[in-house]
């Protein structure tokens, strides 16, 4: 989402002359676009924002614009902390991001610019913005806003545009990108326009909620090869009270049944994981652990449980740092090997590779392979692998 964000905010800088660098010492103007999920993240961001002091000072006609979920939730008053900070845009502001630079005075329209070559062969299209769940835990809810869904005919567009432009394989994006809907429309009937417009090869989504793994949604990807075979859905916890009070909406058995249907599907299955939520105990923690060991993921992203400001959690006693560092060694141990043993399963399966570069690109359920002849990005070629070596798929073509 954030990338998509930013690719956004820097059409309209495009649009008033500017061109994207690489390099900070040769740019004019800086957009910081931020996260504030984790303190970690926001800290980050801040202490980015802090070391453009002197990049400032040295020029001081350069421009610093700091957006995003961190921005949202700290907004004007960054401003007293960091007086050379020339803006401030909240997530909830994206849709208003031109208005607010037109405002600034700090711009002038130009002629637009021709943005960069493209380098990829993946394009994002934003479908939903915000969310209507209130996990105990999360701050998202408040800096994001109620869920909005764009509508299918924005949506078509978008992904039709991208495709003209050689995206082949379209990004659906949202927090809660599954609750999409519409009057008489569901997120499956949308999956199967979006992969249906000329030019899309393949059709993924992020990040998904398992509350909608409905037998609709099932029914679209058995009839829908162009609905990628990998799914990010993040579980949280593999323990039924854990996840009662971090208000998930699912117990593990729910959870296990979704996972199960998908697996069935042909499925890789990546997950987030929080350890050390408040009322964590020892045998909540190994019922995630049991879990990482039945789904057998192929990836999982661990996170120490961050309290945030203003969310239910963040009144509840925390652990110390020492147990919450013990927990996450516990699960990363456990976690370390699973891209590899996932690859490693794939041998002699038969694969369909999007290619991102003329020998290389990412199968339908995501895992990286190398062919041996060479073929024209963006297009898909049907092969099946020989041999792995650690997280790169070999293939017979
Ligand atoms: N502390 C730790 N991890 C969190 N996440 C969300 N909120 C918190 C928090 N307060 C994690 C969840 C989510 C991912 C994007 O960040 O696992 O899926
Ligand atoms: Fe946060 Fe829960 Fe909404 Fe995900 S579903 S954004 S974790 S409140």
């Amino acid at each position: 989402m954030n990338i998509a964000d930013s690719e956004e905010m820097a059409a309209h800088l495009l649009e008033r002359g500017y061109v994207p660098t690489e390099n900070l010492d040769e740019a004019d103007l800086a957009l910081i676009n931020t996260c504030t999920v984790r303190d970690h993240a926001e800290h980050r961001a801040l202490s980015f924002l802090g070391r453009l002091r002197k990049w400032k000072r040295e020029n001081p006609a350069r421009i610093i614009i700091f957006a995003g979920c961190a921005a949202q939730r700290l907004g004007e008053k960054l401003k007293k902390t960091f007086p050379f900070l020339d803006l401030v845009s909240g997530a909830k502001d994206i849709d208003q991001f031109a208005q607010l630079l037109d405002k600034s005075g700090l711009f002038h329209a130009e002629k637009a610019q021709t943005p960069a070559g493209q380098k990829s062969v993946t394009g994002y299209v934003t479908i939903m913005r915000g969310c209507d769940f209130k996990c105990s835990y999360c701050i998202v809810p408040s800096v994001r806003g109620p869920v909005q869904c764009l509508p299918s005919a924005e949506i078509l567009k978008n992904a039709t545009q991208k495709a003209a432009q050689g995206y082949s394989e379209i990004v659906l994006l949202g927090q809660t990108v599954n609750a999409w809907k519409e009057d008489g429309k569901t997120f499956a009937d949308l999956l199967n326009d979006v992969s249906a417009v000329k030019g899309v090869e393949r059709v993924r989504f992020v990040s998904p909620h398992p509350i909608f793994i409905t037998p609709d949604f099932l029914k679209a990807v058995e009839n829908n090869p162009k609905i990628a075979r990998h799914i990010h859905l993040p579980v949280q916890s593999g323990s039924t009270k854990v996840l009662q009070e971090m208000k998930r909406g699912y117990t593990r058995e729910i959870l296990l049944e979704k996972l199960d249907a998908l697996k069935e599907r042909g499925f890789a299955i990546s997950t987030d994981i929080i350890v050390g939520f408040p009322t964590e105990t020892e045998a909540d923690f190994q019922q995630t652990l049991s879990l990482v060991d039945r789904v057998h993921f192929s990836a999982a992203y661990c996170f120490k449980y961050s309290p945030r400001q203003g969310t239910p959690a963040a009144e509840m006693t925390l652990f110390p740092e020492k147990i919450l560092e013990e927990r996450l060694d516990i699960l990363l141990n456990k976690v370390k090997g699973l891209a590899e043993s996932a690859y490693r399963a794939q041998i002699g399966k038969p694969v369909q590779i999007l290619m991102e570069s003329p020998t290389k690109g990412r199968t339908s359920d995501n895992f990286w392979a190398q062919t041996c002849q060479t073929y024209p990005v963006g297009t898909v070629v049907n092969t099946e692998v020989l041999s792995v070596e650690d997280t790169l798929l070999l293939t017979r073509d």
